[in-house]
């Protein structure tokens, strides 16, 4: 039972975004669920393929509603402290899979990305590690109020960087993730249960209209 002076484990959902069987990000997903257990927080470890969803269409939410997949990603996110994703990157930004599933979880009313902590890494065989797409990925979830760690990781060379165990090749990099990681979850728990910053975020950046077609302001 959790206590003030035993509060329970901080909740991390650990997100692989990429959808392919060996994905080289769902690997370093794997790795940071890992430290994040080892640094004693619980890890929800999940990967795009439980969030199945059709492209973004107005006229199909009108009609339907939010579907199944965005309402699944919804719940994991909304029952976490905070996220992780490592996402690969797509001719220098986001790859759509992952933007639409921000699109359509952002429709829920609250939305859950307001005032979460997350983390982004990315992997990929280039040099830059998928870094352009980590930047690129910023944008939307600070504009839904996500606190996004300033710290970012991308592994480079993806295709050789682990080993058969799961951990980085080379000793500097896992080094790195797990000071990374574990530096995230420190300020993470100080945000989950000594601070409370408030902060008023809208959707439209200097909206100052009533009407409720643009009035989505949550405080
Ligand atoms: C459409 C497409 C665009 C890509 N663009 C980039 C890119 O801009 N930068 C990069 O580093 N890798 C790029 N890649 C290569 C991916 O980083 C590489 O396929 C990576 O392994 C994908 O991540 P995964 O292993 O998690 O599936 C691209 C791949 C695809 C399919």
């Amino acid at each position: 039972m959790p206590t003030a002076s035993h509060p329970r484990p901080l909740r991390v959902l650990v997100f692989g975004a990429a959808l392919r069987a060996q994905s080289s990000n769902a690997r370093l997903a794997s790795l940071a669920a890992r430290l994040v257990t080892e640094a004693n927080a619980t890890a929800d470890l999940v990967s795009m393929h439980e969030f199945d969803m059709p492209l973004y269409d107005g006229d199909a939410e009108a009609a339907r509603g939010l579907p199944d997949g965005a309402a699944a990603l919804h719940r994991r996110i909304d029952e976490c402290d905070a996220f992780v994703i490592s996402s690969p990157e797509y001719n220098a930004s986001v790859p759509g899979v992952l933007k639409n599933a921000i699109d359509w979880v952002s429709r829920f009313h609250p939305q859950p990305f307001k005032d979460k902590q997350a983390l982004l890494m990315s992997a990929s065989p280039s040099l830059v590690g998928g870094n352009r797409g980590l930047w690129a990925l910023r944008v939307p979830l600070e504009h839904l109020g996500t606190r996004v760690y300033p710290d970012m990781f991308s592994l480079s060379r993806s295709h050789e960087g682990f080993t058969q165990d799961g951990n980085l090749a080379h000793e500097s990099a896992q080094k790195r993730l797990t000071e990374t990681v574990t530096d995230f979850l420190k300020l993470v728990e100080a945000d989950t249960r000594y601070v409370c910053l408030q902060r008023r975020w809208y959707e439209f950046l200097g909206d100052a209209t009533d009407a409720p077609v643009t009035l989505r302001a949550q405080d």
